[in-house]
């Protein structure tokens, strides 16, 4: 039986991905010439706002070189590889999709960060890690496509020290139904939207105390309409990852950011 796991392991399947990758990059020289997490930021920061988006939450959890961070739901790495150069803190990332993993080991060779970061695969609902080991964990656009919010953030909070802080980035549903297909889903079959306010109710009763909390729809339209003005994409991009229709399923993200059926949050949370 087909279960809600195995459909989203099944849209981000990116099948060869390595070798997709290895390719694409022949545009910034050699393979034995390290490239920089910035260099990589168009194909390997999955989220609205790219780069900056992952700089500004680093910057609002205050995380320090002596910090051990999770990033769950890693994608192919570049939070992790982010953080870990602007912060200079230990970075492990856990993601669902084998391919993610072997991707974002293959990147963080190129940048030579192997030393702070590191990947395995593993599911958000059931983190491979005993408790209390983490001061930071991050969770960046990948809520949407867990159905068992309670559950997530139960998992989230036993990783984390008691006073260690948790970042969650992600969309929200506002008034309406999304249009699809959108980056995390081709189908509503892989999308568990919640309201901003129904976020905040399934994540406090985890164990947590609210920091900061921020609508960030706004910031996200800006940065579509500049895309948007600025044709498409230089390459290498997000397609070599997710294949050739992915500028479609962004543009429909904007659409919905636009129509105002779609929200962005960002909070932090502390552990009680
Ligand atoms: C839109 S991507 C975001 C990747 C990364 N956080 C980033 O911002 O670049 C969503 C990621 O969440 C992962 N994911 C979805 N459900 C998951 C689950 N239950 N456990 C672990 N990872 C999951 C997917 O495999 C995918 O890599």
């Amino acid at each position: 039986m087909t279960n809600d796991l195995d459909r989203v392991r099944d849209h981000y399947r990116a099948t060869g991905l390595t070798e997709r990758l290895k390719a694409a990059l022949a545009a910034f020289g050699p393979e034995d010439k390290r490239l920089t997490p910035e260099q990589l930021g168009g194909l390997d920061q999955f989220h609205t706002r790219g780069l900056a988006a992952t700089a500004e939450l680093g910057k609002l959890a205050g995380i320090t070189a002596d910090m051990s961070v999770l990033d769950v739901g890693a994608g192919v790495g570049g939070p992790a590889r982010l953080l870990a150069e602007a912060h200079g803190c230990r970075v492990t990332g856990v993601d669902l999709s084998e391919p993610f993993v072997d991707a974002a080991r293959y990147l963080t060779e190129r940048t030579g960060q192997g030393g702070l970061v590191s990947f395995q695969t593993g599911s958000a609902l059931e983190l491979p890690f005993g408790g209390g080991i983490f001061d930071i964990v991050l969770l960046q656009h990948v809520a949407m496509n867990i159905a068992d919010r309670a559950r997530l953030y139960r998992e989230i909070r036993r990783v984390l020290k008691p006073g260690g802080r948790f970042l969650t980035y992600d969309v929200v549903l506002k008034d309406d139904e999304p249009l699809y297909p959108v980056p995390w889903a081709r189908t509503p079959a892989t999308s568990f939207l919640l309201t901003a306010a129904a976020t905040r109710e399934a994540i406090e009763p985890a164990g947590f105390r609210t920091l900061i909390w921020q609508d960030d729809a706004e910031a996200a339209r800006t940065w579509f309409a500049q895309l948007q003005a600025s044709g498409p994409p230089p390459a290498p991009n997000l397609g070599v990852v997710m294949g050739p229709d992915f500028a479609a399923l962004t543009a429909n993200l904007a659409r919905n950011l636009m129509q105002g059926r779609l929200g962005i949050l960002t909070a932090v949370f502390e552990a009680t």
